[in-house]
């Protein structure tokens, strides 16, 4: 990585705080704040003051290491990147020498996800570099926290919804996991295209996943959704605790069924077989796709767009302070929070 030569080039051998992962287990044994060397822009990078990030599934899943085969990418004994943490909102600090649209002292959000130098640190930390590519504006409207909690699962969310399900009027979509990250902003997303939406959560979810304007409520703990008798255009399971085919029943003939989870930390696999078991479904009768979040500058656009004109809320359950990370991890390995986990400097 070639450090910037701009003006604006933080000075070199500096450090910062960051949380730095020794290895694979539960957060609050293998995370800890420390001081590491702060990353340099490369030419097409902004180098950016935290100010907010968020937990997001890949984050507890390298913090784990479980389903264990994740760690033949990850890293056998430890992930190759100490930091986790791709949600980023803050202040621009520096940029490389081909950044034109950033100057320091813009505050920003966007993502560092899908980025594959190794050597990135992460976003929980006092800074991190991210592609320009990867970042816009934060519009004044949002704070820091809610524009950082929104990336990862706002992208998701919109993708889902608006791309790969085609959510619109006259169309009825199921969410599974609805009063999570992706899912509370799925079901506002789906609303604001017209969709009809059922959400499944549990009991005492209920109330909130309604008043995020979902029109039919299926309680969880009550009901088991794939025993029902409606039919959907598009079903986005955030949760995959059932099996595929049993989703799949519930498809209209021409519906999609959206797998869109990793599912629980468990043994070898988790749910990857049965998310195989989704993916082969495709091959057949069964319309079965994918979504992948895409953090680039017009989806970040599109996102803001919809949270700034006041259709679609950030729901953020707790902010932890930088030095307490371990225990947002933890919080959103618990598999019930309500809206996202933040981090805050
Ligand atoms: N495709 C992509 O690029 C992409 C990106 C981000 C995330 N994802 C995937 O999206 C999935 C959801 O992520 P997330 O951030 O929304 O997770 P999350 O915030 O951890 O989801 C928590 C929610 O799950 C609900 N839940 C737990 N057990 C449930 C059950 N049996 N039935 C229904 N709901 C249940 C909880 O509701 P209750 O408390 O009411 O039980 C809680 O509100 C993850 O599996 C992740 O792998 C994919």
């Amino acid at each position: 990585m070639s450090a910037s030569t701009n003006a604006t080039t933080p000075e070199r051998d500096a450090t910062m705080k960051a949380i730095v992962q020794r290895g694979y287990g539960a957060p609050e044994q293998v995370l800890a704040p420390d001081d590491i060397a702060r990353p340099a822009p490369s030419d097409d990078e902004v180098l950016v003051r935290m100010r907010a990030t968020s937990v997001n599934t890949p984050d507890w899943l390298a913090v784990t290491g479980v389903p264990y085969l994740l760690r033949l990418g990850f890293g056998l004994r430890r992930p190759a990147t100490p930091v986790r943490g791709s949600d980023i909102a803050g202040t621009v600090e520096a940029v490389g020498k081909n950044v034109t649209g950033f100057r320091p002292g813009d505050e920003v959000f966007g993502s560092l996800w899908g980025n594959s130098a190794k050597s990135l640190a992460g976003t929980f930390a006092e800074f991190t570099v991210v592609p320009a590519s990867q970042l816009i504006g934060k519009p004044a409207e949002l704070s820091f926290a809610e524009a950082a909690a929104s990336v990862m699962s706002g992208i998701t969310a919109l993708l889902a919804m608006r791309d790969v399900g085609r959510a619109g009027p006259g169309k009825r979509v199921l969410i599974n996991g609805a009063s999570g990250g992706v899912g509370t902003l799925a079901v506002q997303i789906a609303k604001t295209l017209g969709a009809q939406v059922t959400g499944v959560c549990s009991t005492r979810n209920v109330e909130f996943v309604q008043s995020l304007g979902a029109d039919h409520i299926i309680d969880y703990t009550r009901e088991d959704y794939t025993r029902g008798t409606q039919r959907y255009d598009v079903i986005l399971d955030n949760v995959l605790n059932h099996p595929p085919a049993a989703t799949a029943e519930l498809l209209t003939p021409t519906g999609i069924l959206i797998p869109n989870s990793i599912g629980s930390a468990r043994g070898l696999f988790g749910s990857l077989p049965r998310i195989a078991r989704a993916k082969m479904m495709g091959w057949g009768s069964t319309d079965v796709r994918t979504v992948t979040c895409l953090p680039g500058q017009d989806n970040l656009n599109d996102l803001a767009a919809l949270l700034v004109s006041g259709d679609v809320k950030v729901i953020i359950e707790r902010a932890y302070p930088l030095g307490e990370a371990a225990h947002a991890v933890a919080h959103m390995l618990g598999h019930h929070a309500r809206g996202k986990i933040v981090i805050t400097d």
